[in-house]
């Protein structure tokens, strides 16, 4: 049976129908003082879970929903497609948690194996104490995209260009480079500047695994070199675009969002399920 996080219901529904497994009812309620309550059907061979950890709550319902099937199946997969806290991969000073290994090893008690999409660095991977698989949403993201004469695929830094070359490639045209990131030596603020390539004209595609508040993207656009680009569009694989950031790319310039349904989100156009259910 296939387990539903309350943040992936869609995601979970179209896994399900690309899969024998049945897409299970779990009952929620709350006991009296606001926590969390649920139960999940009897009688399963395996339980699939699919729950991204958008929120604390997520974190949670995801042990809960570990544990109950825990009782009912006999094999138990959780299906994060997207990690939350996995950028907390470091810590930067003695004393801070590395909180991608704290909620890797406490999803690791209730699971048999650990599928995601797309962690900010596959090494996340390693902090699990079960066999976990990182799933490579990025191709898909090129479903989405217009036809594009010439366009201009740009990674936010260096360490996107695969990504972005992956969603290039799918796309089968297109020239890819990446914006500098500089670090001030006294203050040790970072500074963007523009890529090599020459945006003027083109249709621009920005890509990036995450979108969050939207500061890493508005700034990259507006760093572009050239004239005004023929139009912005931008890429991600989980758009979380929390707060104002939607307007702040707006205001950015950028046209069209596109992303995956690792995050359930107006522009989650693209859906990782098949891609999933490769796996499991
Ligand atoms: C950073 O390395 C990531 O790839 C993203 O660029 C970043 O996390 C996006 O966050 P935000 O939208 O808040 O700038």
């Amino acid at each position: 049976m296939i387990l539903a996080g309350s943040a992936s219901q869609s995601l979970a529904a179209a896994v399900a129908a690309t899969l024998p497994e049945e897409l299970a009812a779990v009952e929620r309620t709350r006991f009296a003082d606001g926590e969390f309550k649920l139960r999940v059907p009897a009688g399963a061979d395996r339980a699939v879970i699919v729950a991204s950890t958008t929120s604390p709550a997520a974190h949670l319902e995801v042990l809960q929903l570990q544990d109950a099937a825990r009782t009912v199946a006999d094999e138990v997969v959780t299906v994060l497609p997207y990690m939350g806290y996995a950028r907390q991969d470091r810590a930067f000073r003695s004393g801070e948690p590395v909180s991608a290994r704290a909620v890797a090893r406490a999803v690791s008690t209730g699971t048999d194996r650990v599928l995601t999409v797309n962690p900010h660095e596959d090494d996340v991977l390693e902090f699990f104490d079960v066999p976990a698989t990182a799933v490579d949403a990025a191709p898909r993201l090129a479903e989405p995209l217009p036809d594009l004469a010439d366009p201009l695929f740009l990674a936010p830094d260096e360490g996107a260009v695969d990504l972005v070359s992956r969603v290039r490639d799918a796309y089968g045209a297109g020239e890819v480079d990446h914006f500098r990131k500089e670090r001030d030596r006294e203050t040790g603020e970072v500074s963007m500047r523009a890529a090599d390539a020459d945006a003027g004209g083109r249709p621009v595609v920005v890509v990036d695994d995450i979108v969050a508040t939207g500061g890493t993207t508005s700034e990259a656009v507006g760093h572009l070199r050239g004239d005004d680009p023929a139009s912005v569009h931008v890429a991600c694989v989980h758009p979380m675009l929390a707060g104002d950031a939607r307007t702040r790319l707006a205001r950015a310039g950028v046209d069209a969002v596109y992303g995956t349904d690792t995050i359930e989100r107006e522009v989650s156009t693209v859906t990782v399920a098949p891609a999933l259910a490769a796996h499991l």
